[in-house]
Parts: structure tokens; sequence; C-alpha cells
């Protein structure tokens, strides 16, 4: 078991460990309610028999106003207090509704996370943040709101199918990239034990990109200003992920390979990087290759209309450990696109 302390005013633990066990010791069934997905659910309601339950559908397409909505009444019905824990045990959409609801219902009742996915464990049930998709754009209306405690389980993922691993895999190369030249490494030396999902190779992986996180939120919990740099690979990715309807982390690898390439076309980034980091992709059965549409930039563009912005904002790298926040003029953008 490891224990890593999250400290933004008020300090919590991210837990890495048995799931079960840790919720035996933290959590009781008199003061806590669970909200899952029914995919977990179906697998896991051992882990929570005795407690009372709620139960949203799956994927991105949950993360509306209605379900959180739903999760109002259904918490109304389970006479649910201020002193109630809402425990989010799943992956990053019923931890970003879990997150949403708790700070909201009543004015805000205690929240603690149980992350089931590798991305929910290494990025999205980490740094208080949570949301919902509105109007169609994504995590539009949220707040931040840090929990009592993350428990990460990596010997939930065992039941994690192939392409959601993947999707994990793109958020934790990203943390290399923008951090750790140690992971990078590695992830580069371990490779098929990545692939065979060994329980303490993952507990590394999950530890390494928790601190990386906590790092960034210390010092920008609000996220108006480092934590920016862990959008690397997202101007690209999030439309990506759009277009070719593929998992996030995935998509986030396209990106970060198309950021790369930008940053050396600008001369800012060693040419050796973008070959190194092909080498790993392959060995994780990760995107080796994007392609660049006329959808994907008119997405980037009418992102930035809508933000009321002139330039987009990406995030650029000089080599492992320090990367950059550009402004960019979406015409240089494109011009550049034209040339890579
Ligand atoms: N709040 C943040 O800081 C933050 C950061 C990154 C991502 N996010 C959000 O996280 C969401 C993506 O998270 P995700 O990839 O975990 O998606 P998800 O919650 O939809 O989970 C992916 C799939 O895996 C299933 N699943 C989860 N755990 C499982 C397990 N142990 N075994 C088998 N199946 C399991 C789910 O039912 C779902 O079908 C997005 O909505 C994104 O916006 C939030
Ligand atoms: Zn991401």
């Amino acid at each position: 078991m490891e224990e890593i302390i999250i400290n933004t005013g008020k300090a919590y633990p991210v837990i890495i460990g048995n799931a079960k066990k840790e919720i035996e010791q933290r959590l009781n069934p008199e003061n806590s309610i669970v909200i899952t997905d029914s995919n977990v659910f179906k697998l896991y309601s051992n882990y929570f028999d005795e407690y009372r339950t709620l139960i949203i559908p799956v994927g991105e397409k949950t993360k509306t106003w209605e379900t959180v909505q739903y999760v109002y009444k259904e918490l109304l019905k389970l006479e649910a207090s201020r002193n109630t824990i809402i425990v989010g045990f799943g992956g990053g959409v019923v931890c970003d509704i879990a997150g949403f609801v708790a700070d909201t219902f009543m004015r805000g009742c205690r929240l603690g996370l149980v992350a089931t996915s590798l991305l929910a464990q290494v990025d999205a049930a980490i740094g208080g943040k949570n949301g919902f998709n509105f109007d169609g754009a994504k995590n539009l209306i949220g707040t931040f709101k840090q929990p009592e405690f993350v428990i990460c389980d990596p010997e939930l993922l065992k039941s994690l199918p192939e392409n959601e691993i993947k999707s994990g895999l793109g958020e934790i190369l990203k943390y290399a990239l923008v951090a750790d030249p140690k992971l990078l490494n590695f992830l580069n030396s371990n490779a098929d034990k990545v692939l065979n999902l060994q329980t303490d190779t993952f507990e590394y992986l999950i530890e390494s990109c928790v601190h990386i996180k906590a790092g960034f939120i210390e010092q920008d919990e609000s996220d108006t200003g480092i934590r920016h740099h862990l959008n690397f690979g997202h101007t690209f990715g999030h439309p990506i992920e759009q277009v070719e309807t593929i998992p996030h982390g995935v998509a986030v690898v396209k990106g970060i390979l198309i950021a790369i390439r930008l940053s050396v076309m600008l001369n800012i980034c060693k040419n050796n990087l973008y070959p190194n980091v092909l080498k790993v992709l392959d060995k994780l059965n990760l995107p080796v290759e994007f392609v660049i549409n006329d959808t994907i930039l008119e997405k980037i563009h009418s992102d930035k209309k809508k933000q009321n912005k002139d330039e987009i904002r990406m995030v650029l790298i000089h080599e492992i450990g320090n990367t950059e926040l550009c402004d960019i003029r979406f015409e240089d953008l494109e011009n550049m696109i034209d040339n890579l």
C-alpha cells in the first residue's frame, strides 16, 4: 500500500492499494452512498454490498445535467444529508458526476473516490476538478472539490477493456513527457509487464503520475497557470477524439505526436525526441501515426471562436520535463500543419 498526500489547503491521501480493505477501514454504510455505473456495478457490487447505491448509465453521454438531476432526486429518496459521504466508484465519468453532485447537493456534502479505470487512477480522480458536458461543450459546467480520499486499486484494472488501458497509457505518456524522463525510460524497458497488466508495474505507474499531478495541483489548484502544461497533447487530442471516436487517452497520444512535430518544426525541440517516443509507443501498441483533416482543424477553429480568443494555446516541448505554453494564431497553425 502506498499513500501520497495531496496538499491543497486541506490535505488528503491518494491510496494505491486494496480497495476492499480501504473501503472497510474508511467508510461505513450508515453515512455513505455509492455512485457507480452499470458496468462497474456488474463487476464490483460485492465491494459495496451493504451500501445504498445509485447506478448511472455508462460512458461520456452520461455526463449531462439530466444525470445530475437524476442523482439529486435519488439522493433525496435515499435520505442523504450534508453529512453523507458520496463515494464515486468508477471511471472518470462517475468521478466527475460524483464530485459535482457532492459539491452542490445541499451546498456541499462529503466526497470520497474509488477510481476504477486507469485514466481515472492517473488523472481524472486526482486534482478536484469535476463537471459535466453542456450545450455541446465538454466539461462546461463544473466546480473544484477536493475529496477526502482517493483509492486506486491496480487489481481493478484487470477487468478493464484493452482500449481503456491504452487510454490510460496515453495520459501516462503525457506525464512522462511533461515531467519525468525516468517514467519514459520505465515504459520503454517494461512494456511487456505493462501489457501483461502486472500489478507492481501499475503501482509504480500510478504512483509516479499521482506524484506529478500532485505537484502541479499544489501550485495551481484552480487551473489558471502551471496546470495548463498538463494539457500537453490535448489541443489536437480533443478534436481527434471526437472525429475518430477513439478513447480520450489514445487521441491524446496522437495530439502529443503532433505537438512534438510542431515543436521540432519551430526549432525548439531536438530531433531525436520524436523517434524515441515512437519507439515506446510501438512497444505499447499505441498509435504511431496521425491524420489531421479539415474537420479537426475546423473544430479547433470553432473552439477558439467560442472561447473568444484570438490565439490557440498549445503546449509545446523543448525536451522531456521542459514544456512551454505558446499562443499561436490559427492561421499560423494552419500553415505549419500544411508543412508538417
Ligand atoms: N476531472 C478531471 O480532472 C478529469 C481529468 C481527465 C479526464 N476526466 C474525465 O474522465 C472521463 C473519462 O474517464 P474514463 O476513461 O475513466 O471513462 P469512463 O468512466 O467512461 O470509463 C471507461 C469505461 O470503462 C468502464 N470501466 C471503468 N472501470 C472499469 C473496470 N475496473 N473494469 C471494467 N470496466 C471498467 C466504464 O464502465 C466505461 O465503460 C471523461 O469524461 C473526462 O472528461 C476528468
Ligand atoms: Zn486528458
